[in-house]
């Protein structure tokens, strides 16, 4: 294993979704302090040009860029932008997701469904139709997704959530083996509970729960793995059960 210094992803491209707040902009941080020039993509400007500005204290290359990752034309634009400039594309964080814990399934709105399976599962997939060519004529690349234990777990009250994250698992490994012949790795991380905005994880107790930078962290040991070997799945729980 090559040791993980700051450089260690120097001259490589990262393209981090839902890179504003949360767990992405964890990721988007941790990348960048690694070396790697960090797209940082999202539906709205405020959120991730402030992550942008908080990573260019150190110095580090950022390129911001809108894009709704349910929406196949505006994931396409991104692509063509991002080869463009910065030119290439060496790892990409799939990580932009939405909720849905609303109550029963069948008390939910079609539109609500609409959403949270078109947001977790089909804009990964509009992702991975954008830019695995570009990593494929690269000759390589690593594509991380994030997931969740919902997606290895019942989740009563979030019945859609979790039928997107046990079809994004499915997705990842699926396509892990249509990309390892193209030198491409596919991984997918399932955290736990995760301090965030997304959820408000009612009932448990924020201190136990698990941070954004546990998950950029498990990012970050996954895209320095020395490249004859890829984990392509990671399960992240917290030490105490919050
Ligand atoms: N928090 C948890 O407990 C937990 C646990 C396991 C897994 N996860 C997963 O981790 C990922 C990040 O979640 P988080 O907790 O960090 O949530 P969050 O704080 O709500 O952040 C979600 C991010 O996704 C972006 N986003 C949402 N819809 C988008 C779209 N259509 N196109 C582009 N960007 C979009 C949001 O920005 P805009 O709204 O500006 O677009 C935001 O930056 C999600 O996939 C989630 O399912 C979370």
């Amino acid at each position: 294993m090559p040791e993980v210094t700051t450089n260690a992803l120097k001259g490589q491209v990262a393209a981090v979704t839902g890179a504003g707040r949360g767990i992405g902009a964890a990721i988007a941080r941790k990348l960048a302090g690694l070396g790697a020039t960090v797209v940082l993509c999202g539906r709205t400007r405020a959120p991730l040009d402030a992550t942008a500005a908080e990573i260019k204290k150190d110095h580090a290359n950022t390129v911001v860029m809108e894009c709704d990752v349910s929406d196949l034309s505006s994931v396409e634009k991104l692509a063509a932008q991002v080869e463009r400039d910065p030119g290439r594309v060496d790892i990409l964080v799939n990580n932009a997701g939405i909720g849905g814990f609303g109550g029963p399934l069948h008390t939910m709105p079609p539109q609500s469904w609409d959403a949270v399976l078109n947001t977790n599962l089909r804009g990964v997939y509009y992702c991975i139709r954008s830019f695995a060519p570009m990593m494929i004529r690269n000759r390589g690349g690593h594509i991380i997704n994030i997931s969740s234990l919902a997606g290895k777990n019942a989740l009563p009250n979030g019945a859609a959530y979790a039928a997107s994250k046990w079809g994004l698992n499915g997705l990842s490994y699926s396509v892990a083996e249509e990309l390892r012949s193209h030198n491409i790795r596919v991984s997918v991380v399932c955290p736990g509970s995760v301090d965030t905005s997304l959820s408000p994880h009612e009932g448990k107790d924020k201190n136990k729960m698990l941070r954004p930078e546990d998950v950029a962290h498990v990012v970050a040991m996954l895209v320095t793995q020395a490249p004859q070997s890829f984990a392509s799945e990671v399960l992240l729980r917290p030490t105490q059960k919050p």
